[in-house]
């Protein structure tokens, strides 16, 4: 690496081995990765063969299944995928009945032991197994002598997600992962409930989401009005084996490109607000926010018994913006976790789905909110009581994902159709776009010379 590119570091007392710490550098080169991957068909059936149907993926939450009989259903691209909690614990199957191929499950989620084919009406146990066929007796006996259940995967879960493997031998999830050992379980997601979820389809191809949410470079044009309250160039960027990656963006201080550093504007006294401090009785300047911020939460917790005992300062107030490959990042914060997973269309590489799920931790306290840019609509139901069906959106809707996340689905077509011109010959990475470069890395050993590159 060049040595004089700064490495931003956002706690430099911070032991080595804890999940503060800045990560060692790992060199990725400087490649210049090729576009076709983009928008090429053939390349997207590649990538469902090596990629989709191989790897683990994040297939819901362990909270969306608390009792025996649960189950959702996950749709990713050509597969639909039943999730169920029976008395061995989460198991998963591809949602096809056994007979003539019929989906079995519609429902998004629900409680049910058995389920029923609507073509013919053979049944299955939520855990896989045939239960009945009916008319059995004008079946000839060899047809049906394996008695033939759902098909099972790869189901696990881990730090309160739950994740599937669609592959026919998959490795360890936990190597798969590539996160140090404790890193998603500090925030204790299996505690959270999700409060809304949101299935929103945009004009781009699914790498170009996970390259936008992977940096805070863009934050300057895209998102100006985060100025006031995110450090966008004190960003600390980790690389982690296996893809995976975080930024630690520090909020609660305004941008080191913004001039005035002294007002404690808006933005940082709603903060301030969100935290359970006063802003009319705070008398520090916007240099004392983030501490403000971390000393109020920490409080906080003790008060309303929460436990942030696994959490250093730094993560009561920044966001530790965590990707895991292929195609999701969390948004990780003591309150609140937002889940985003960028799902493959069906049949059109121009097109992805941005899936999301905030994920709260029910506290009695009027402040205690999920940051603002989750973007949660006023009047949503944050008990976590109820899990709210999931919202679909087409292409055409807007999908109502506040200003910031609004901002990226305007954007993102635009970068997709530029691509795509004759004149532009791939893309240049920068330090701030590190985290990219780790993704493309993995996505090129899981595709070889297939990648498009
Ligand atoms: S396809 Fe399911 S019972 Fe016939
Ligand atoms: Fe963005």
């Amino acid at each position: 690496m060049n040595s004089e590119i700064k490495q931003v570091v956002i706690n430099p007392d911070a032991p080595p081995e804890s999940l503060e710490a800045k990560q060692p550098y790992i060199d990725n080169g400087v490649k210049r990765y090729g576009k076709k991957a983009y928008y090429c068909r053939e390349h997207m059936q590649q990538e469902w063969q090596k990629l989709w149907t191989q790897t683990w993926l994040i297939a819901g939450a362990t909270s969306d299944l608390p009792n025996q009989g649960d189950y959702f259903v996950f749709e990713v691209g050509d597969e639909s995928i039943l999730v169920t909690h029976t008395a061995q614990g989460y198991q998963a199957f591809f949602n096809v009945c056994s007979h003539r191929g019929c989906q079995l499950v519609h429902e998004e989620r629900g409680n049910r032991n058995v389920f029923v084919c609507p073509f013919h009406s053979w049944s299955f146990e939520n855990t896989g197994k045939l239960r009945r066929i009916f008319d059995e007796e004008t079946f000839r006996p060899e047809v049906i002598e394996h008695r033939p259940g759902l098909t099972e995967i790869a189901c696990q879960a881990h730090a309160g997600l739950i994740f599937i493997n669609m592959a026919d031998d998959p490795e360890p999830l936990i190597d798969a992962l590539g996160l140090p050992e404790g890193y998603l379980e500090a925030y204790n997601i299996d505690n959270m409930r999700v409060v809304r979820h949101v299935r929103s389809e945009w004009g781009a191809n699914w790498k170009v989401g996970v390259e936008a949410f992977y940096e805070s470079y863009h934050l300057h044009t895209v998102h100006p009005e985060t100025r006031g309250v995110m450090g966008d160039l004190n960003v600390q960027y980790d690389l982690y084996p296996r893809g995976a990656s975080r930024m630690i963006v520090p909020l609660g201080q305004p941008s080191p490109r913004l001039q005035d550093q002294d007002t404690v504007n808006e933005g940082l006294q709603q903060m301030l607000l969100d935290a359970g401090v006063d802003p009319k009785s705070f008398t520090g300047s916007a240099a004392d926010v983030r501490r403000a911020i971390q000393v109020s939460k920490r409080e906080r917790a003790e008060r309303l018994g929460l436990d942030y005992s696994k959490l250093v300062d730094g993560q009561l107030s920044d966001s530790w913006a965590t990707g895991i490959f292929p195609n999701v990042q969390i948004g990780c914060h003591p309150e609140a976790a937002f889940v985003m997973r960028f799902l493959p269309h069906e049949t059109d590489p121009e097109r992805f789905y941005y899936d999301t799920m905030t994920l709260l931790v029910p506290a009695d306290d009027p402040n205690y909110t999920p940051p603002g840019w989750m973007g949660l609509p006023e009047g949503t139901d944050v008990t976590g009581a109820n899990r709210p069906a999931c919202e679909y959106y087409s292409l055409e809707e807007d999908a109502k994902l506040g200003l910031v996340l609004s901002q990226d689905a305007d954007l993102l077509p635009v970068v997709q159709k530029g691509m795509r011109s004759k004149g532009f010959a791939g893309q240049l990475w920068g330090e701030q776009e590190q985290r990219l470069r780790h993704f493309h890395a993995e996505l090129e050993r899981w595709l070889g010379a297939d990648s498009g590159t």
